[in-house]
């Protein structure tokens, strides 16, 4: 069977239409941004961090596809949407990829979320750490600052979020550049720790240490 491209994945008609919605029904509910820019920047962090930690580009094409389709099951319910995502992502793809490849790629999206993650193979590794490192201003939706809980505070505050992978030191690094007057440090650690506990184990599972720094300064 032909392996299905992330290209041919992100311009399905059924892909868009599940991200467009959930990310309605989510910003409904008082959540950040979760539909195509998230995706995008998912699968491309995903796939980036195994291509420059050596790993093939079979599996950094499995990673991207993963990262684009991770969050798609919040369309069913927020709870639960990691195992949400992976259920419609098999109805809506098997057959038309090789088997194992799909296995794969719904055993990394089930496994995304920091309450129930575990690194369960190098995509959900790649992921997991993709997923958690996308902060960004961007993401709020909510025009009125007045309104805004602690995540859309610590999203609103981050003005760049980059990982970079370097294969040479085994290292995973978290950049992040914070406007400290929107959100304090400790406004990000109180929101992001589950996040950091479930990207250092994704890091390790890929043999790598997590670094974070916040304003070129190492906090971790
Ligand atoms: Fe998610
Ligand atoms: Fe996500």
């Amino acid at each position: 069977m032909k392996k299905l491209t992330f290209e041919t994945i992100r311009k399905n008609p059924d892909v868009k239409k599940f991200l467009n919605k959930a990310d309605r029904y989510l910003e409904k509910i008082g959540y950040t941004e979760h539909g195509s820019r998230h995706a995008w920047i998912v699968a491309n962090t995903a796939k980036n961090i195994l291509l420059k930690l050596g790993y093939s580009k079979e599996g950094a094409e499995l990673a991207a596809i993963a990262g684009y389709l991770h969050d798609i099951g919040s369309v069913v319910n927020r709870k639960d949407h990691a195992q949400s995502s992976a259920i419609i992502v098999f109805t809506l793809f098997h057959g038309k990829m090789p088997i194992d490849d799909l296995i794969r790629v719904i055993t990394a999206i089930g496994n995304h979320h920091e309450e129930n993650s575990d690194p369960a193979n190098i995509i959900s590794a790649a992921v997991i750490i993709a997923d958690k490192a996308d902060v960004h201003k961007s993401r709020v939706k909510k025009k009125n600052p007045t309104t805004f809980d602690i995540h859309d505070r610590v999203n609103y505050a981050t003005k760049e979020s980059k990982v970079i992978a370097d294969k040479q030191k085994r290292t995973l690094r978290l950049e992040l550049t914070i406007d400290t007057k929107t959100a304090s440090i400790m406004d990000y650690f109180e929101i992001f720790m589950d996040r950091m506990i479930a990207s250092r184990r994704a890091a390790e599972f890929l043999k790598c240490k997590l670094e974070l720094y916040i304003n070129g300064n190492k906090a971790l």
